[in-house]
């Protein structure tokens, strides 16, 4: 049986596509588009700063996810043609700051505690970001631990990124559940050795390649379900 349940923050218990409604205020038409477009190049840069110097002791090109967040955005701006003041680009960074958990992170949280299981964030977030976001959702009475990759200045899916989770707490492999919306974390989790649940709520196919999730459910909830 699992002791410890971990999970993936962005995207996973914080919803980072609702920046897009934000977005298409202050871009009218293209809220979508960047909100994606914005995702896909700061998971880009997290994957060159890990690949390009993927030593055990950290990228020397590492920098905090939160900096990567906002060299995106700019870049993202300037691929898009759209006009990023100073203003918008602290409108934007306030929100993703405070990013709003999906409506049963709290829930399911709070009852897998109550089941006695430890329960952590594994991110890729800088650890002022994510203590950030972990209180204004209220999630703090109900995680043990939030493991950050700021440790190892590497990111995920870098193996020593997954491994921080068996260093935090006194747990085997098989003793975790992995819980992520991104496809991309899932396979990576599995691959390093752990069980791993996909919360997939867009419908979404799993990666063509590698070994497919444990579970898979629409939200959160369905985690519930296997522990
Ligand atoms: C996280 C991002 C990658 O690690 O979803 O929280």
């Amino acid at each position: 049986m699992y002791k410890l349940i971990a999970f993936d923050a962005y995207g996973t218990l914080f919803d980072v596509y609702s920046m897009g409604q934000l977005a298409e205020e202050i871009f009218p038409g293209h809220g979508q588009a960047f909100a994606l477009m914005w995702r896909d190049r700061q998971i880009e840069y997290t994957r060159l700063v890990t690949m390009s110097d993927p030593t055990p002791s950290g990228s020397k090109y590492y920098l905090p996810f939160w900096e990567l967040t906002i060299l995106s955005l700019r870049y993202v701006c300037k691929r898009m043609g759209l006009n990023l003041t100073p203003q918008y680009e602290k409108q934007l960074m306030d929100q993703y700051s405070k990013l709003t958990g999906f409506e049963d992170s709290l829930s399911v949280l709070k009852t897998i505690k109550e089941k006695g299981l430890s329960t952590a964030i594994l991110s890729n977030g800088s650890k002022e970001m994510l203590s950030t976001v972990v209180d204004s959702n209220g999630l703090k009475p109900y995680l043990d631990k939030v493991v950050t990759v700021e440790d190892v200045r590497l990111f995920k899916t870098a193996p020593q990124a997954y491994e921080l989770l068996l260093k935090a707490f006194p747990v085997t492999k098989a003793e975790i559940l992995f819980i992520s919306s991104n496809a991309w974390d899932a396979l990576a989790a599995k691959w390093y050795g752990f069980d791993v649940f996909w919360v997939n709520r867009l419908g979404h196919p799993f990666e063509e390649i590698g070994e497919k999730p444990n579970y898979e459910g629409a939200s959160l909830t369905h985690v519930l379900d296997v522990i």
